[in-house]
C-alpha cells in the first residue's frame, strides 16, 4: 500500500515542540495498520529571517501533492503577525478553499473548567475559513499622512455562505449531539453581508427540518458560551466570529491547550490542514512545558479524516485516559509536568 502523504510545516514557536510529540502519538497508535510519509517543511519565521518570505513562492503548488498538511503554529514577536500570518496560515486556508474550520471543545473529566458550573460542554464551532472578514479586500488612501484613512471589506457571498451552512447542518445531523445548530452574526449592526447569511440560514434549514436551529447575536452569543455552554451543539459563524467564539469555547473547557481544529476542503479537492487553535505562544516557547494535547487532537482529526477513525479514536481514548487522571498535566492546566512527560503519558495509555 502506498504511504499516507503528510507534509508538516511545525512553523515557530512552540510549534515545534508539539509537532514531534503528535507525530509520535500518530505512529504508535497507527502501529502497522499504514504506513506515513512525513514530509517537513522549515518554513515560517525563521525561513522570513532567511528569505523575506514566510514559504517559497512554489509553496502552494509543493503543497498541493500531500494527502494533508499537518501545521503547529505560526507568528514571532519580531514580525508583525499580519505580515506572518498573510504570508503562510490564511493563503494555504484559501489556496485549499479550506472553507470548514472545525473547532471542537469538550470538558473532559477531570479537567477543570474556570467556569463554576460548566455542565458537560461537548460543542463544535464551525468557521467559515475562506471569506467574511478575512477577504483581505481594502486598501490605504494618504497612507502616512493626517488624512489617513484605511478601508477593510468583509466579502460574504451566498456560495461561500450556504456551504458553510449546510456543512454544519450535516455535521449536526451526523453527530451523535443534541441535534442542534446555532448561526451567530451580528445582523443588527451588519445590514447587508450578514442579513444574507440570516437568508441563507433560514432557507437552509428548511432541508433540515430534524435540527432544531438558534439564531444568536455574536456578543449574546460570548455571553451565553459562558453562561450556558453546555446547551450548545454544533455552531456555525462567519471568520471572524468563528475564531473569537472558538477561543472562548477553548477556554471554557479548561484551557487553549486542549484545542484542536481541521481546516477542511470537505469537497476533498485539496489537501485539509490540522492544526490547534493556539499559536505559537513566545512567552512559554523552548521551555518544554508546551501542552502538546491540542497538537495531538488535531492529528486525531486528521487520521479521522483520512479515513482511519480507529486510530483517532484510540488517540482520543488515551488522552481521555490521560486528562482524567490529574497525575500528568502542564501548567497551562495547573500541573508541573513537562509536554515529553505528557506524550509519554499518552503513549502508555494507548
Ligand atoms: C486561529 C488564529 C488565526 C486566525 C490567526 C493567527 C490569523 O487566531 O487560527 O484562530 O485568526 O485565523
Ligand atoms: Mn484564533
Amino acid at each position: 500500500m502506498n504511504p499516507i502523504r503528510i507534509a508538516v510545516i511545525p512553523g515557530d514557536g512552540v510549534g515545534k515542540e508539539v509537532v514531534p510529540e503528535a507525530i509520535r502519538v500518530v505512529e504508535a497508535a497507527l502501529a502497522n495498520q499504514a504506513e506515513i510519509a512525513w514530509t517537513h517543511f522549515p518554513w515560517g519565521a525563521d525561513y522570513y529571517f532567511e528569505h523575506g518570505r514566510m514559504m517559497p513562492e512554489d509553496a502552494i503548488d509543493t503543497l498541493r501533492a500531500f494527502d494533508s498538511i499537518f501545521l503547529g503554529a505560526i507568528g514571532h514577536p519580531q514580525v508583525a503577525d499580519h505580515i506572518t500570518l498573510n504570508g503562510l496560515l490564511l493563503p494555504i486556508r484559501r489556496a485549499f478553499d479550506q472553507y470548514a474550520n472545525v473547532r471542537p471543545a469538550v470538558l473532559y473529566k477531570g479537567v477543570p473548567s474556570p467556569l463554576a458550573n460548566p455542565g458537560p460542554i461537548d460543542m463544535i464551532v464551525v468557521r467559515e475559513n475562506t471569506e467574511g472578514e478575512y477577504a483581505q479586500v481594502g486598501g490605504f488612501v494618504h497612507s502616512g499622512f493626517p488624512a489617513e484613512v484605511a478601508v477593510q471589506a468583509g466579502v460574504f457571498t451566498r456560495h461561500g455562505i450556504e456551504r458553510i451552512i449546510r456543512f454544519a447542518f450535516d455535521l449536526a445531523r451526523k453527530r451523535n449531539g443534541k441535534k442542534r445548530l446555532t448561526s451567530v452574526t451580528k445582523s443588527n449592526a451588519q445590514g447587508y453581508g450578514l442579513v444574507l447569511w440570516d437568508r441563507v440560514f433560514a432557507s437552509v434549514a428548511a432541508d433540515y427540518p430534524d435540527i432544531s436551529t438558534e439564531e444568536l447575536l455574536v456578543d449574546a452569543a460570548a455571553m451565553n458560551f459562558v453562561r450556558r455552554p453546555a446547551s450548545f451543539d454544533v455552531v456555525v459563524a462567519s471568520n471572524l466570529f468563528g475564531d473569537i467564539l472558538s477561543d472562548i469555547s477553548a477556554i471554557v473547557t479548561g484551557s487553549i491547550g486542549l484545542a484542536a481544529s481541521a481546516n477542511l476542503d470537505p469537497e476533498r479537492r485539496f489537501p485539509s490542514m490540522f492544526e490547534p487553535v493556539h499559536g505559537s505562544a513566545p512567552d512559554i516557547a523552548g521551555k518544554g512545558i508546551v501542552n502538546p494535547m491540542a497538537q495531538i487532537l488535531s492529528a486525531a482529526m486528521m487520521l479521522e479524516h483520512l479515513g482511519h477513525p480507529a486510530a483517532a479514536a484510540r488517540i482520543d481514548t488515551a488522552v481521555r485516559r490521560v486528562l482524567a487522571d490529574a497525575k500528568t498535566r502542564t501548567p497551562d492546566l495547573g500541573g508541573s509536568s513537562r509536554t515529553t512527560e505528557v506524550t509519554e503519558a499518552v503513549l502508555k495509555a494507548l
